[in-house]
């Protein structure tokens, strides 16, 4: 696709293909290699906003950066504006200074909190949210599902609110929380809300090829694309959309990540999410299936490291 800068209330990020907030996924290590394969812009998984107030030590790890690291996006997510302030100047942010506000997640125990995508069902809520982080100082991006459901998406009037309220870009995911990661996205709501407001709009959802993020921006005249699961099975998508000229090396991907991520987590939590993340990089090889079992059974980083070597031969 053709990449362009994208400004973010000032601040200039080099294109405008994101890797997008991920649970569970997005962290310093994995994070790093997005950007290696020149993604524009990566983004921490979703932090809790009361976690931070109470001091959570889990919650804080997950700010974590990788020393090489540019001006990662922190994505926070609550329903008390005062909370999700605090949250924006508290010390553990001061090395972000773009904040992203979930306002898309659709899992029951989120949702049922009124954070996440609840806020679509409330808007003068997200917009005291919204408004009360700005105060922060922060550069603010809001992220945002077409609706709750599919008989009432809120696009274009959420995407306004979002605007009005202060944010300096919204990433619209081009699904209702029904959907949750079905189905095509919905590029006309996408569209709409980039109609309705002047500040950048990154569309995702669906995005698993250069072809797709081309169709994407066709359709909805976004002014760039996030790409979620593609990046977890293949980060290389990044040097795909954006033309960068770096060859995928999945073995020194994945002994880079581990090495990064051995003296922070130790060997225990390394072992269980690199066996995660080899499967998804290594799905679609000859063997895959029996690599995955087998890596799957791997009791120990030295374990880890033999099959490694099998996989991927000298
Ligand atoms: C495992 C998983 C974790 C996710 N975690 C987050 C998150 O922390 N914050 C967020 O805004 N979206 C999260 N999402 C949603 C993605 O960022 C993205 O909006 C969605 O997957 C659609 O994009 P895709 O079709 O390219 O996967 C998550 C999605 C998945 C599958």
């Amino acid at each position: 696709m053709r990449t362009a800068p994208v400004d973010i209330g000032g601040a200039i990020v080099p294109n405008n293909v994101f890797c997008a907030p991920l649970a569970g996924y997005t962290d310093f290590a994995f994070r790093r290699l997005c950007y290696s394969y020149g993604a524009g812009l990566c983004f921490t998984e979703m932090v809790s906003a009361k976690g931070l107030k109470y001091n959570s030590e889990a919650t804080r790890a997950l700010l974590h950066r990788h020393p090489s690291e540019r001006d990662t996006a922190v994505q926070i997510f609550g329903s008390d504006p005062d909370v999700m302030r605090a949250a924006c100047e508290s010390e553990d942010l001061a090395d972000f200074s773009v904040v992203d506000i979930n306002m898309g997640c659709p899992v029951p125990k989120v949702f049922k909190n009124g954070e996440g995508s609840a806020l679509l069902g409330d808007m003068p809520l997200a917009e005291k949210i919204i408004s009360a982080c700005k105060k922060s100082g922060k550069r603010i991006c809001v992220k945002f599902r077409t609706g709750i459901s599919e008989d009432k998406k809120v696009t274009a009037e959420f995407a306004k609110m979002c605007e009005g309220a202060g944010a300096d870009l919204i990433t619209v995911h081009g699904r209702t929380r029904d959907k949750y990661y079905s189905g095509e996205p919905d590029y006309r709501e996408i569209a709409a809300a980039k109609r309705a407001v002047k500040i950048p709009v990154i569309a995702n959802g669906g995005i698993f090829s250069d072809a797709d993020a081309e169709k994407m921006i066709a359709e909805t005249g976004a002014d760039g694309v996030m790409v979620a699961r593609a990046a977890l099975y293949d980060p290389h998508i990044f040097a795909e959309l954006t033309g960068k000229d770096a060859p995928r090396d999945i073995k020194r991907d994945v002994l880079d990540e581990i090495e990064d991520m051995l003296p922070f987590y130790g060997e225990k939590f390394t072992l269980v999410q690199m066996r995660k993340m080899t499967a998804f990089y290594t799905k679609g090889l000859r063997g895959s299936a029996e690599y995955r079992k087998r890596l799957f059974a791997a009791d120990s980083i030295s374990a880890l490291y033999a099959i490694i070597e099998e996989i991927f031969p000298e």
